[in-house]
C-alpha cells in the first residue's frame, strides 16, 4: 500500500494535525497550565460529544457524569501510589483483595466448595481484559508443563473468542486451535471441540458473552469436557461478567456461566466495562490458589533486589485500584441492578426494532449486544448509511454483519431505540438503492479470510499504526 493510500485511511484519525502544535522534544520552557488545560479540554470535549449522543456501540462504559466525577476524585487520592509497593502502600492489596472477593462472590465462588472443599476461588486484578486472559493462558501453559510434562501446549477456542487469546498464544508459544461457529445459533459446537482434544490440549475456552455476537457458548457442555479430560476451562466474562449476573437476578433466562459449572477453572471479568470503574482494570479468577501460583513471577537473585509481581504489569497506579473499589462499593447490588435494568430495557427495544425490519436477521438470541446481518441487502451499505446519521456500529465479518453493544450512554438519551429503529429502516432503504455498488465499509471488511487477504490486511493495519505514531 502506498504512503498516499495509507494517509487517506489515517487522515480522519488525525483531526488535530495542523490545529494543535506537535512536539518532537520536551519544550525548553514549560507551557502554562491554563494553555495545556485549554487544549486538552477542547480535545476531550469534541471526543465526548460523539458518544454522548448515545449512538456509539460499547466502548464507553460510563455510568454518568456524577459517577465519573466521583471516581476521578477517588483516583486523585491514590493517583501517585504504586500498587506494586505493598509494604509502603498496604491499602492496595486490601482494596484489590476486596475487589477480587466481591467479583468472585458475584460469580458464585461459593459453589466450588460443594465440589471440592479444598478449592476456593481467588485471583488478581490486572490492567484490563486482555491482560486477564493473557495471564490465564500463561497459567495453563506453566501448570500443564509442570503437572503433565506438556511441552507443545494447545488450547481450543471458539473462533468468536476474543483475539487476546491468540495474542497469548503468540506470546507464550501455545497453539490456539480455532473452532468455527456457524448458523443457526452461532455458538461453538461442543462436539467439534471434543474432536480436537488430544494429549497436548491443556485448556478450553468459552465466552459469556463473546464480543462479535454477545452470545454465551454452551458452557455446561464445555465444562463436562474439561472435567472428563482433566484440563483447564477458562470462561471469558470480560464483557458479560459484570452484567449477566444482574440480568439473571432480574429474572432473565441466562444459562449458568460461572463457577457453578464444576469444570470452570478460571474466569475473567472486566471492572472497567460493566463494573463502571475507570479504564485500566479487570479481574482474573482461579478455582484454587494452586492454579493461581502459576501466574506469579519472581526473580529471587536480581541485582536490583528480589523482584516479584503477580501479573504481567510492573508498576500500576493505585488510583485505578481505589476507583474500582469505590465503584463496586458505591453502586452496590442495588445500583448494578438498576443500571442493568436500564440497559436491558433499551436493548430489548432495539432488538424489537431489528426484528421489525424484515431485511435484517438477528444473530442468535441477543442480550445486550445486538448483532445482525442480511441476506437481502449489503449490510455494509447499511453501516455506511448509519455512519452518516452519527451512529458508530462495530462491523463483523465472515459472515458480514454489524453489532451494537448497549451501555449506559444509550440509557441517558430519551427515545434512542426509536431513533435507532427509524435510522436502520432508512439504512436498509439506502442499501437497496445502492445494490450492486461497493460499500465504503467493504474497503476494510471483505478483504480478510484467505491467507493472502489476511496478510494484506495485517500489512495495512501495521502501516496505519506507523502513521498514527508519526507527528
Ligand atoms: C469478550 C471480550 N473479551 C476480552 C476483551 C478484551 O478486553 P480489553 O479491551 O479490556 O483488553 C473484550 C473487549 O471488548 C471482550 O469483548
Amino acid at each position: 500500500m502506498s504512503d498516499q493510500e495509507t494517509n487517506e485511511i489515517v487522515d480522519p484519525f488525525k483531526p488535530y494535525k495542523g490545529r494543535f502544535e506537535s512536539f518532537s522534544a520536551i519544550p525548553q520552557k514549560g507551557r502554562s497550565k491554563d494553555k495545556i488545560f485549554e487544549e486538552l479540554s477542547s480535545m476531550a470535549g469534541e471526543e465526548d460529544a460523539k458518544w454522548k449522543t448515545g449512538k456509539v456501540s460499547g466502548t464507553f462504559y460510563h455510568a454518568g457524569e456524577a459517577h465519573c466525577e466521583y471516581l476521578n476524585k477517588v483516583f486523585a487520592l491514590f493517583s501517585h501510589v504504586n500498587t506494586l509497593q505493598f509494604d509502603l502502600c498496604p491499602s492496595m492489596f486490601k482494596m484489590e483483595s476486596d475487589v477480587i472477593a466481591m467479583t468472585a462472590n458475584m460469580l458464585h465462588a461459593d459453589a466450588v466448595k460443594e465440589v471440592n472443599p479444598e478449592d476456593g476461588v481467588c485471583g488478581t486484578m490486572t490492567s484490563g481484559g486482555s491482560e486477564s486472559i493473557i495471564m490465564a493462558m500463561k497459567t495453563y501453559r506453566d501448570w500443564a508443563r509442570e503437572e503433565k510434562g506438556i511441552k507443545n501446549p494447545e488450547i481450543i477456542m471458539p473462533h468468536t473468542a476474543h483475539p487476546a487469546f491468540d495474542k497469548a498464544g503468540m506470546y507464550f508459544g501455545i497453539k490456539m486451535v480455532h473452532i468455527p461457529v456457524s448458523e443457526p445459533d452461532f455458538r461453538v459446537d461442543p462436539e467439534a471441540v471434543a474432536a480436537q482434544i488430544n494429549d497436548n490440549t491443556i485448556a478450553l475456552v468459552g465466552s459469556a458473552g463473546n464480543y462479535p455476537y454477545g452470545l454465551i457458548d454452551p458452557l455446561d457442555k464445555l465444562s463436562d469436557l474439561a472435567l472428563k479430560h482433566d484440563i483447564g476451562f477458562h470462561v471469558d466474562g470480560c464483557l458479560g461478567g459484570f452484567i449477566l449476573p444482574w440480568f439473571e437476578k432480574l429474572g432473565r433466562d441466562i444459562p449458568i456461566f460461572d463457577f457453578r459449572l464444576p469444570g470452570v477453572t478460571s474466569m475473567s471479568a472486566d471492572t472497567h466495562k460493566y463494573g463502571f470503574a475507570l479504564k485500566g482494570t479487570s479481574v482474573v479468577l482461579y478455582r484454587n490458589s494452586k492454579l493461581r501460583r502459576f501466574q506469579y513471577f519472581n526473580t529471587p537473585d536480581w541485582a536490583g533486589g528480589m523482584y516479584a509481581s503477580p501479573t504481567a504489569a510492573g508498576s500500576r497506579s493505585g488510583g485505578l485500584t481505589a476507583a474500582t473499589w469505590a465503584s463496586l462499593l458505591y453502586l452496590g447490588e442495588e445500583g448494578y441492578l438498576r443500571e442493568a435494568k436500564a440497559i436491558k430495557d433499551v436493548a430489548d427495544a432495539m432488538i424489537e426494532g431489528v426484528k421489525g425490519i424484515p431485511e435484517l436477521s438477528l444473530v442468535g438470541d441477543p442480550t445486550f449486544v445486538i448483532s445482525f446481518g442480511s441476506d437481502e441487502v449489503d449490510i455494509y451499505h447499511v453501516n455506511d448509511f448509519m455512519n452518516t446519521r452519527g451512529w458508530r456500529f462495530n462491523c463483523l465479518q465472515l459472515p458480514p454483519g454489524m453489532h451494537f453493544c448497549v451501555t449506559m450512554p444509550q440509557t441517558f438519551v430519551p427515545g434512542i431505540a426509536e431513533t435507532f429503529t427509524n435510522d436502520l429502516k432508512d439504512g436498509v432503504a439506502y442499501a437497496k438503492s445502492k445494490a450492486g455498488t461497493p460499500a465504503e465499509t467493504a474497503a476494510i471488511y471483505g478483504i480478510a479470510g484467505s491467507l493472502e487477504g489476511n496478510q494484506a490486511v495485517t500489512e495495512m493495519v501495521y502501516g496505519v499504526f506507523d502513521h498514527l505514531y508519526s507527528l
